[in-house]
């Protein structure tokens, strides 16, 4: 076995293959004044079974191309098997034609990912399980969510009340609730899916006094965790903080989080990111242990 960390997830990669007691095999990567990408491996991988680490945050295309080209580099120089680690899986938001004429873009990606040689696939905390099911080869996901409660656990914040900012993440909140022991709920939110534009609708929930933490797979723009956060707030809530799988903290995301009265924000290294203060390597490397085949 031999793990493969690709350029977008470089550092987890060699923690995975450290914590495997496994050895790498270094990508060298460019990318050409046109725009182009170009990847070549620089070991071998003739008979062995790998696994790429890449994750597909932003830029999501290159990124996507890069892991595609590492598949078909791994296949094409003899690997048996290859498995791609995809912590965070780009346009699984996409998994259906929500106006008449989209793409079903996640069903495109999964088949683009076949096509270079990928025979199966790990993920973080999917945005829906139900994605995977597009998905020719095993797919699956695992969840982060307990080890970003045992931070805060860690922390201190035994108790907490775990939020869930929509429905959506209601079963997050639930994972999160066992490891910290408090109480949970979730608010209700819609999007608007011409303009983007979130309303959440506030709830009652006794926070009042206490320390309540905010548990989601993504933080892109920012607007759902500062929602959930003023209401909480306005609920009396003493200190908010937020969690999530994935930190995209695009644009002024943080700003705008922090501005809306959240303490701290808490990701993984499933995005590297300043905030990424937990990493998901032990998590990864388990999974590889029971998945490996032989
Ligand atoms: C959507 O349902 C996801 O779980 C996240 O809540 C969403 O992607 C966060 O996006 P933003 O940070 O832009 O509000």
């Amino acid at each position: 076995m031999k793990i493969i960390p690709g350029p977008a997830s470089k550092q987890l990669g060699e923690k995975i293959a450290e914590l495997l007691n496994a050895e790498t095999v270094p990508v060298a990567f460019k990318t050409f004044p046109d725009g182009e990408s170009y990847i070549r491996l620089e070991g071998k991988v003739q008979n062995e079974e790998v696994f790429i680490v890449q994750t597909t945050s932003p830029p999501q295309d290159a990124k996507i191309i890069q892991l595609a080209f590492i598949a078909d580099a791994a296949k094409r120089n003899g690997a048996k098997k290859v498995t791609a680690i995809v912590p965070y899986l780009a346009y699984a938001r996409q998994d259906k034609a929500f106006l008449p004429g989209e793409a079903i873009s996640i069903e495109a990606i999964a088949r683009m990912l076949k096509a270079s040689g990928v025979d199966s696939l790990i993920t973080v905390n999917v945005h829906q399980e139900k994605v995977l099911n597009k998905f020719q080869f095993p797919a699956k996901s695992v969840s982060a969510i307990p080890l970003l409660a045992e931070y805060f656990k860690s922390k201190g914040y035994v108790g907490a009340f775990a939020l869930a900012p929509d429905k959506g993440a209601m079963q997050i909140a639930e994972e999160a609730r066992k490891v910290l022991g408090g109480e949970c709920g979730y608010l209700e939110k819609r999007r608007d899916r011409y303009t983007g534009q979130i309303s959440v609708e506030k709830k009652k929930f006794e926070v009042s006094g206490k320390t309540a933490i905010i548990f989601d797979d993504i933080i892109s723009t920012g607007g759902t965790i500062a929602a959930a956060a003023k209401i909480l707030k306005e609920l009396g809530a003493e200190k908010v903080y937020a969690a999530c799988v994935h930190p995209l903290l695009i644009g002024d995301a943080e700003k705008r989080i922090l501005e809306a009265g959240v303490e701290e924000i808490v990701g993984t290294d499933s995005v590297p990111s300043h905030v990424s203060k937990v990493s998901i390597a032990p998590l990864i490397s388990k999974e590889i242990r029971e998945h490996k085949s032989g």
